[in-house]
Parts: structure tokens; sequence; C-alpha cells
């Protein structure tokens, strides 16, 4: 006999239910609202693009690309074959030569940018204010607050100028975000990683100090040195912690454009009342990045506890095929953020119905649809209850489904024209008409 499949999602990938989806909702209509206060508009963007496009801006070597991309070869390339007369023996050799490479999309700014440049944006007043929101693919090693299906809030800010005060405005939103959902234990740290001008002379400096302590590195951080210094700066290991201390530092080796563009960033935060800490070690996994750098941190998400990233990437445009253009722009992790939440108690209880009508009878059925009609339409969640039930068990029924108030209709309710309504946390119980009644639950609900 077939034993029965028991299928479960895939590891990395999560179901999200009621009522945690109410905080989603929450949260991301929270994000609508503030980040239409500063004048960004809504994309929305595929969730899949060229494999390309991700391996030149985020960067080849990246692990976000060498390692955690979802591929695969587009399959409506074999539908265009077969459209144009190709017999199937044609077909195996010819993918293998034509296929477009696709990737899910591990983040939201490469597609941000792609979409810049094919809807001639730069021909709209600079800059463009865009944000976005939906499902990333990385494949990281799943733990708490680590998917390989997550969610992000993205915000991109794109031509016009490099002034600090955008990169200043632009913390300030999420930081005004935060503050509205109530995070707690937030934690802004920013740091300046220069440019192409001061950048490649420090990441120099820093190869050159690493390899005389080369030895007392570990694998991980002996490997960066060749491949990417600054990432040895990110070390969590306990034995490298003192000879990272002891390296050079970015802020030192700033070039002159680049150290007072970071310290009017600073400035700029301080006149909007941002507190900020300095954190000279904090370098991105994105290699788009240049000049202005931050994430944020909450409680109670143990190692990974940013719910935020993000920097200036002048240039990410123009190396896609794009015209030289300004950028900054910042993701949330919407996991962690509710995460967070949930951990300091800011999450919503569990969704109660408003009302539970608690019918017994053929003419009091009729009145409790009409009822529950008339209540859903001004705005009331109500438990209409498909068959005929005790009132005992009715109750027991609107207690569990944590309903405030059970409306009991009977025959003699219905005929009196007058509705006991009972008030469940204290048992107490009222009638009313049916206007009074609906006027009654307008002012206590
Ligand atoms: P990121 O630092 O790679 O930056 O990701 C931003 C945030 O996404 C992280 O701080 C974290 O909260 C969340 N996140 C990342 N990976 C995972 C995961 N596997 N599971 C759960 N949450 C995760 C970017 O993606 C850049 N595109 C940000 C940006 C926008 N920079 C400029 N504009």
């Amino acid at each position: 006999m077939a034993t029965k499949a028991k299928f479960q999602a895939i590891r990395g990938t999560r179901d999200l239910l009621p009522p945690e989806t109410a905080l989603w909702n929450r949260v991301e209509q929270t994000a609508h609202e503030v980040f239409a206060t500063f004048g960004f508009g809504e994309i929305r963007l595929p969730i899949f693009e060229s494999t390309d496009l991700f391996s030149r801006a985020v960067g080849g070597e990246t692990d976000i690309v060498s390692k955690e991309m979802y591929t695969f070869s587009n399959p409506t390339s074999l539908a265009a074959m077969v459209r144009g007369g190709r017999t199937e023996g044609m077909l195996s050799d010819m993918l293998l030569s034509e296929a477009e490479m696709i990737s899910l999309r591990p983040e939201a700014t490469a597609s941000v940018c792609r979409a810049y440049i094919e809807h001639n944006m730069q021909q709209l007043p600079q800059p463009v204010k865009l944000y976005c929101m939906g499902p990333m693919f990385r494949r990281e090693r799943p733990q708490k607050g680590r998917y390989r299906q997550f969610y992000q809030i993205d915000a991109e800010v794109l031509g016009g100028t490099d002034a600090p005060a955008i990169d200043a405005e632009v913390i300030e939103m999420v930081m005004t975000f935060f503050d509205k959902l109530e995070l707690q234990g937030v934690l802004l740290e920013i740091n300046s990683i220069g440019d192409r001008n001061c950048r490649p002379k420090y990441v120099e400096l820093l190869r050159a100090e690493l390899s005389k302590v080369k030895d007392k590195l570990g694998p991980d951080s002996q490997r960066r040195i060749e491949t990417n210094p600054l990432r040895v700066l990110d070390s969590k290991v306990k034995e490298e912690q003192s000879i990272i201390e002891k390296l050079p530092r970015m802020a030192d080796h700033l070039c002159e454009d680049c150290a007072t563009h970071y310290s009017a960033v600073k400035h700029q935060l301080e006149m909007r009342g941002v507190i900020y800490r300095e954190n000279w070690r904090l370098v991105r996994g994105l290699d788009y990045y240049m000049r202005t750098t931050f994430e944020i941190t909450a409680q109670g998400l143990g190692s990974q506890n940013a719910v935020c990233g993000g920097g200036r990437y002048d240039g990410l445009v123009e190396l896609l095929g794009g015209p030289p253009t300004k950028g900054i722009g910042f993701a949330i992790g919407e996991d962690r953020l509710i995460l967070s939440l949930q951990e300091s108690g800011k999450a919503p209880a569990q969704q109660g119905r408003d009302v539970y009508i608690a019918w017994m009878g053929e003419r009091a059925h009729a009145t409790a649809i009409r009822a529950a009609k008339d209540l859903r339409k001004a705005g009331f969640s109500v438990e209409l209850p498909p068959v005929e039930q005790k009132f005992g068990k009715a109750l027991g029924q609107a207690d569990k489904l944590g309903a405030k108030y059970a409306l009991i209709l009977g025959d003699n309710e219905v005929s009196e024209g007058l509705w006991t309504l009972k008030t469940l946390a204290d048992g107490s119980q009222a009638k009313y008409t049916e206007p009074d009644l609906l006027a009654h639950l307008r002012k206590s609900l």
C-alpha cells in the first residue's frame, strides 16, 4: 500500500499564521503611512531577475551571490525554441548555450536600480524616493531570525545630490518608523567606508597589517586577508578581537571629501535628534556601498539581532548601465522586527471577535443574518454560527473565540424587538432595540 506523503514547509521557510499575521499587517501599514509622510512611493518588483543583475550589483565574490542564491535556467527560452520549430533532439544542446540564468532575489536594491534605469526615472524630479516590501531568498543556515525565505521592507533614494541631509533623513525615517512601532532597545550604528578614491588604499594598508598577524587569525579571517580584508573587521571570533582592535581604522584614512561628508552626516543626524553610535568595524556584506553605512539592532533577537542595514551606493546605477546616479537606502528584516516586537510584548493579543451571535430558532436565524450584515457593515467583527446551538454551548464558543459580546437572539427577543447583549468579561446583560444596540456598540467598542 502506498504511504501517504506528509508534506512540510521546506527548511528555512515557514507559514505565517493568524493572529501573528495581524501584527505583520500592522507593521506594513505603519510603513506605508510613515514612508508616505517622507514622500516615498511604493514600487512592486518581480521576485526573480537575471542572475547577472545580482552578481554585478551585490558582487560575485560576496557570500550572498557566490553561495546563497537560488538560481535556475529560465524555461521560457525552451518555449520560445519550441515555438520557433526546433525539434526536441536539438533542444538539449541549445538549452545549454541559450538559456538565460535567473535567480530568486536575495535583496531589492539591485532591482530598484534596474527599474530606475528601465523606466527612465532620471527624467522625473530628483531624487526619486521608492520603497517596497516582500519576500527575499538566501540559502543561509536557518536559525532563529534567519530564514531562507524572509521578508524585507526596503527604501531607496535615487538621483539628485549626495547631500548629507539625504543620508540623515533616510536614517531619520527608519528610526521614526521603529519609534512608532515602539520597538525596544533600538541601537543605530553608523560608519563611513570611504569611496573609490580612499578605500582601496585603506584596504591595502589593512591587508598589509593583517598579513603581519596572519598566524594568530582563524581560517576564515586568514582567507579573507586575500579575498576581502574588510570582512575581517566583522569577525566575532573571540581570540581575534584584541588583534582587530589594534588595526588601522578607516576613519583615519578617509579622503578629504569623504571625511567632510561623514562629519556632515553626523551633524545632520544631531540636528534631527537621531541618537547614533559610531562603529568603525561596521562593514556590510554587499559590494555596492561607499561612504555612509549603517545598521540597527533591537532587543530580544540573540545573535541575529540586525533589524536593518543600509548605506550609500553612488555609482551602482551606472554599474548597471544607467547614468551616473547617487543612491542611498536601507532594508529592514521584517521577520526580525516582528520577533523583537513579540519578545517585548508589543504584539496584539489574539484577534477576538467583537460580537458572537447566539441564535436559536428559524425566525431568529433570519434576524441573526440581518443583524450580522448590519454589524459588519458598521465595521464590527462578527461570528455567526452556521447551525443552531443551545445557548450554553454558543456562549462557551463565544468565550473561546475571545468575543467581547454575545448577542442573544431567541424567539422571545425577535417577537419583542428587544435584543439581549451579554458582556462576556463580566457576564452582565442588557436589552436594546436594534438601533440602540448599534449606537451602544459604536460607543463601547
Ligand atoms: P542586508 O544587510 O543584507 O542588506 O539585509 C538587510 C536586513 O535583512 C538585515 O539587517 C536583516 O534584518 C534582514 N535579513 C537578511 N538576511 C536575512 C535572513 N536570512 N533571514 C532573516 N532576515 C534577514 C540588504 O539587503 C541591502 N539591500 C539593504 C540596502 C538597501 N542597502 C541599500 N539599500
